[in-house]
């Protein structure tokens, strides 16, 4: 899709024109104009629609001078950011099959309105149609952002195809992103935006001391990587690690999931595929951060050689953790990954995973769940609110920590059955050495289940806009 700026809204021309409208159908701008044109019949059109300008609400009306379609989206009584995302993305939705479209939104009298409608509208649009027969219906080719400023347009554009190219891992079939397929396209990626990247085999694992990946990979046929990039842009001060988990099907392992329960779990490399999406954002928009990403990558399955409740094994780091429940196993690959990204002194690290059904219980789908270190927690918490991602913190309770303790190893993998996204990170906790770190179960928000906004059903990319936030303000400090 093409975003282009034009100063006003005269003049312009399309298939349809997007206009803001608040509660109490108060015009929001350039909606004025139109609607005195429009006609008398307008009002009682929309009354019969009853369509008020409450946040979510669109009605389309026949177009005119120019426009072969009016859609007035609903901003609801006070706008913020998010509210225009969500109305950016809706609207994005609804204009699917027209091919220009124009729109006053970016006009919104909001701090970053016209990034964030190019953000939504694009993201609004998002389809996963790999797998279609029938090719998916088209999409806008040209959006006319009244007002907006060239930069804005940019921003919000890269930070949609950070989010849309880890949609696209995650709505891939686990059969179609084995680890070795995963590092080739971070490969591919790394190459075109100049980012240097190591990926480690399986024998490389092995002498790397990667135990907890190696342990989670025994069962599997397909064999496991570990990818690890660093963009490293001239100018930059302070260094942001991102450890994503990347469990591109979980079966539980041994500890073998219900069927139901295995439905979604293509979705459990969410965590590399938000570090994928990031990557590409803040390299291609240049943020001036050294920013390192680490990705542990293999299959949780059951096969001859797969590790055994009860089984140990040894972590980089030199811990030793006793597998009790191997379908706790995002957070045996996250330990390799945390300790390889404490031993380069970073000043922040933070991991995504979505790690804990426990997490879900607490939060819902909506919220992920935030744990760590005080500075980071608030660092992180900070850019998640910019980024309109709602994020929760939980508490790093030192008393449940005895509920980790092993008879015959450092530590096993789970607790009991309560405060379970709490125990997994008092695991992780382990593997940090005490750095500033955070850490985001994004077990609930990963994946949605219907169309809402700019999220759409399926893998959502949640976090990558968050992250974006985080390496500007890193970059900035
Ligand atoms: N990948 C799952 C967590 C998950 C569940 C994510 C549902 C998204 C939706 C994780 O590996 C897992 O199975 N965790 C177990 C841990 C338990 C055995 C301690 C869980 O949450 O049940
Ligand atoms: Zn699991
Ligand atoms: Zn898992």
């Amino acid at each position: 899709m093409d975003i282009v700026a034009r100063t006003e809204l005269a003049g312009s021309s399309g298939d349809l024109l997007v206009l803001p409208v608040f509660e109490d159908r108060v015009w929001g701008p350039g909606a004025e104009g139109v609607v005195a044109e429009l006609g008398d019949w307008l009002d009682a059109y929309l009354d019969g629609l009853d369509f008020s300008g409450k946040t979510g609400q669109t009605a389309a009306v026949p177009g005119s001078d120019g426009f072969g379609q009016v859609l007035f989206v609903g901003l609801g009584k006070e706008a913020d950011a998010e509210v225009l995302r969500k109305a950016a993305g809706t609207a994005g939705r609804a204009a699917m099959r027209y091919e220009k479209v124009v729109t006053t939104l970016s006009q919104v009298d909001i701090d970053g309105a016209a990034e964030a409608v190019a953000y939504a509208f694009v993201l609004g649009q998002y389809k996963y149609g790999k797998y279609l027969s029938k090719p998916k219906p088209s999409q806008t080719s040209e959006l006319v952002l009244v007002g907006a400023d060239a930069g804005d347009i940019e921003h919000g554009k890269s930070v949609a195809a950070g989010v849309a190219m880890a949609r696209d891992l995650i709505n891939e079939p686990a059969g179609g992103k084995k680890p070795e397929v995963l590092a080739e396209i971070a490969t591919t990626m790394a190459g075109e935006l100049g980012i240097d990247i190591k990926v480690y085999d399986e024998d490389e694992i092995e002498a790397e001391r990667f135990g907890g990946l190696r342990a989670v990979s025994l069962g599997a046929t397909n064999p496991p990587r570990m990818v690890v990039m660093n963009y490293r842009p001239d100018g930059a001060t302070k260094t942001l690690t991102l450890v994503g988990k990347g469990i591109v099907f979980d079966s539980g392992g041994l500890s073998i999931k219900p069927a139901a329960g295995m439905e979604t779990m293509k979705t459990d490399m969410s965590g590399a595929a938000v570090v994928y999406g990031t990557m590409r954002a803040v390299a291609s928009l240049g943020i001036k951060v050294n920013l390192t990403g680490i990705t542990p990558l293999t299959e949780n399955m059951t096969g001859g050689a797969a590790q055994r409740p009860g089984d140990i094994f040894t972590a980089r780091n030199g811990k030793t953790v006793e597998v009790l429940n191997t379908d706790a196993e995002g957070r045996l690959v996250l330990a390799d990954g945390l300790a390889l990204a404490v031993e380069d002194e970073p000043d922040l690290i933070v991991d995504i995973a979505t790690l804990t059904g426990a997490c879900m219980v607490a939060l819902g789908k909506k919220v992920a769940g935030l744990l760590g270190t005080d500075d980071g927690a608030a660092q992180v918490e900070a850019a998640a609110r910019r980024a309109g991602e709602q994020v929760w913190r939980l508490p790093m309770v030192e008393e449940y920590r005895s509920k980790l303790d092993s008879p015959i190893a450092d530590l096993k993998n789970i607790g009991d059955r309560y405060g379970g996204a709490i125990t997994a990170a008092l695991f992780l906790a382990e593997f940090t050495d005490e750095r500033q770190w955070v850490h985001l179960d994004i077990a609930g928000p990963a994946r949605a289940d219907g169309d809402d906004g700019y999220i759409t059903k399926g893998g959502t990319g949640f976090a990558v806009s968050t992250l974006v936030a985080l390496a500007e303000d890193m970059a900035a400090s």
